[in-house]
């Protein structure tokens, strides 16, 4: 193989219930990066439209995958990358994570498939480590496999992907401001009370049973973030009153998406997914604050070649 051309999905990490180890892909937002085999025996990012980023590989969450996977995999020839963003920078919804899957899907591919899909999140997750400050892989999962992922150990790292109910919808609604991971790590405490521990382990437990019993209900109840949510939603314009709104018209539960300003809401059904998504843009119009909303079926194969 001498070029491909991917796309790769936005991704909703958390899910609320599931800090730093649940995650889930769109599919009607992503990256598209072309890798094509050069001459020069370089790696180089030839091309970036989309976001004001480095092209220097040092500087750039693709430049440290790929060379990472070089390191270990040695090759005979040089990569010419291009990315082109369409997940913005700071959004929430997993822009850092599509470049980093992408690039090691991108660079397996040329190098002829050596690596397993394991090994690319563990590529991509030192990409997010490099960006975010922390080794997760709740965004690059779900990107390179596509589906609902949970994260059961990062170390040893252990993950599955969970079943994903046919009729489920997600409306996203990112408010047009840029939020860091590392800012919005930053202001989590250190220690948790025990009782909020324990609900949350219920609600994540609870979670991937109505996963597997296609409950709906169950799966909007179990929505709840005890640990997370209450810290960051003050850097989120309109958080309350969008959820309350995403609640009376119907979707099943939501919050936070990643690591904000992004919120997001699952749905049962477009019809749903379609009227929340217009009652949450006309909140943020009335309040004239920008926002981007739309809504997405759930990605279920990961990044792909097209
Ligand atoms: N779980 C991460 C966070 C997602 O919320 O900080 C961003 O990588």
């Amino acid at each position: 193989m001498e070029q491909i051309k991917i796309f790769c999905p936005a991704t909703v990490a958390n899910i609320s219930c599931g800090f730093d180890v649940l995650g889930l892909a769109l599919n009607n937002v992503g990256d598209e990066m072309v890798f094509t085999k050069n001459n020069s025996n370089k790696l180089k990012i030839t091309k970036i439209t989309g976001a004001d980023l480095s092209t220097d590989l040092k500087e750039n969450i693709v430049g440290i995958v790929a060379e990472a996977m070089v390191e270990k995999h040695k090759i005979d020839f040089g990569i010419d990358i291009e990315i082109h963003k369409k997940i913005k920078p700071g959004s929430g919804i997993g822009s850092s994570a599509a470049s980093a899957a992408g690039t090691a899907f991108g660079v397996n591919a040329l190098m002829g498939n050596v690596f397993s899909k394991k090994q690319l999140i563990e590529f991509a997750m030192l990409g997010e480590a490099f960006v975010g400050g922390s080794k997760v892989a709740d965004n690059v999962a779900p990107a390179l496999l596509g589906g609902i992922t949970l994260i059961k150990s990062y170390q040893p790292f252990a993950y599955f992907s969970l079943p994903v109910p046919a009729a489920l919808f997600v409306v996203v609604v990112h408010p047009q401001i840029e939020l860091k991971t590392q800012d919005a790590r930053k202001i989590l405490p250190k220690q948790v009370p025990m009782k909020n521990a324990i609900a949350q382990s219920a609600h994540l437990a609870s979670f991937v049973h109505a996963l597997h019993t296609n409950n709906y209900k169950l799966l909007g109840t179990s929505l709840q973030d005890f640990l997370v949510e209450p810290h960051r939603k003050i850097l989120i314009p309109l958080f309350d009153e969008t959820k309350q709104e995403a609640l009376k018209n119907g979707a099943l539960g939501g919050g936070i998406s990643g690591a904000g300003p992004s919120q997001f809401y699952l749905c049962k059904g477009k019809e749903t997914a379609l009227k929340v998504e217009q009652s949450i843009a006309t909140r943020y119009q009335k309040h004239n604050i920008p926002a981007h909303v739309f809504h997405s079926e759930v990605n279920r194969e990961g990044i792909y070649s097209f």
